[in-house]
């Protein structure tokens, strides 16, 4: 009797169990939300009687707030891929969706707005300009979406202060070093809370310690801000901090590979 009785405490413990399991499944599932696919894109670059098939017949999805990298060696297609997510270039085939809009839909103001509003870019030079200070380059975003000048201002130094640059708001990119110049890039990337950030060798004119820093703090932003970031690397120790990382080898995507756990596939 005994025995009976507390093997059906067991079951009934189990049941619970894998009901609250499924529970905490559906509620992660419902919060996963697709925020890139990429659907069979190829891009070819045709220059006289020279094709270059840059990319072919690439695959894949990305959750609304994951970290990818996209590692691969020189000239495999990596910043072409950016290029095309980024709607800087148009693939030969194939389409994109971010955020469930087909982009090469989106034509002329359309599309400096949906990039402007949607998308942030760091870059490897970091591409700060040069007479502006890191307050108003940080704000550039901000100001193309004529955002009140007042709501600048707080929102430029909240985000400026919370990447640790405080006390650089009002120095020019030149009085900064690399580090701090990429942060304030990483701000201006943020500031209008994108869905999509994309990083084409962020670390590459950094340092191994001002280069880790950039990428947690990216990490950072992605978990605090729910954005989802596609970061280019040719460094595989910074992969670890990402939640997936796509290997493109010839323009075709080798493998995914799954790092964190954060995310259902
Ligand atoms: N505008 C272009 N016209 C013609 N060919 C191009 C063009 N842009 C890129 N390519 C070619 O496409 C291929 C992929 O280039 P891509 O710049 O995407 O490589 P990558 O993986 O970013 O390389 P790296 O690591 O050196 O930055 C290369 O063979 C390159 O020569
Ligand atoms: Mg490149």
């Amino acid at each position: 009797m005994a025995a009976r009785r507390k093997s059906q405490d067991i079951s009934e413990s189990n049941q619970l169990q894998a009901a609250v399991l499924n529970a905490a499944d559906a509620a992660k599932a419902a919060s996963q939300k697709i925020a890139i696919k990429v659907q069979d894109i190829s891009k070819i670059y045709v220059s006289g009687d020279i094709e270059v098939k840059a990319l072919q017949h690439i695959s894949f999805e990305l959750f609304q707030g994951q970290f990818a990298a996209i590692v691969g060696p020189s000239g495999s297609g990596k910043s072409t891929l950016m290029n095309l997510i980024g709607t800087i270039d148009k693939p030969t085939s194939g389409e994109i969706f971010i955020d469930g809009i087909e982009i090469s839909k989106i034509k002329g103001k359309e599309l400096a707005s949906f990039r402007n509003k949607k998308l942030g870019f760091v870059f490897q030079a970091f591409n700060l300009i040069n007479g502006l200070s890191a307050e108003m380059n940080a704000a550039l975003p901000l100001i193309l979406s004529n955002v009140p000048t007042k709501e600048i201002e707080k929102r430029t130094k909240a985000m400026l202060e919370h990447l640790g640059l405080g006390a650089r708001l009002k120095l020019k990119p030149m009085q900064l070093s690399g580090g701090e110049q990429q942060r304030v890039a990483i701000a201006r990337a943020l500031i209008n809370n994108p869905t999509l950030v994309l990083a084409d060798e962020p670390t590459g004119n950094l340092d191994t310690k001002a280069g880790d820093e950039v990428v947690k703090l990216l990490r950072r932003m992605c978990f605090e801000n729910n954005v989802t970031i596609v970061m280019v690397t040719h460094n595989p120790d910074i992969t670890k901090y990402c939640d997936t990382v796509i290997y493109i080898k010839d323009g075709r995507l080798e493998k995914q590979e799954i790092i964190s756990k954060r995310f259902h596939v």
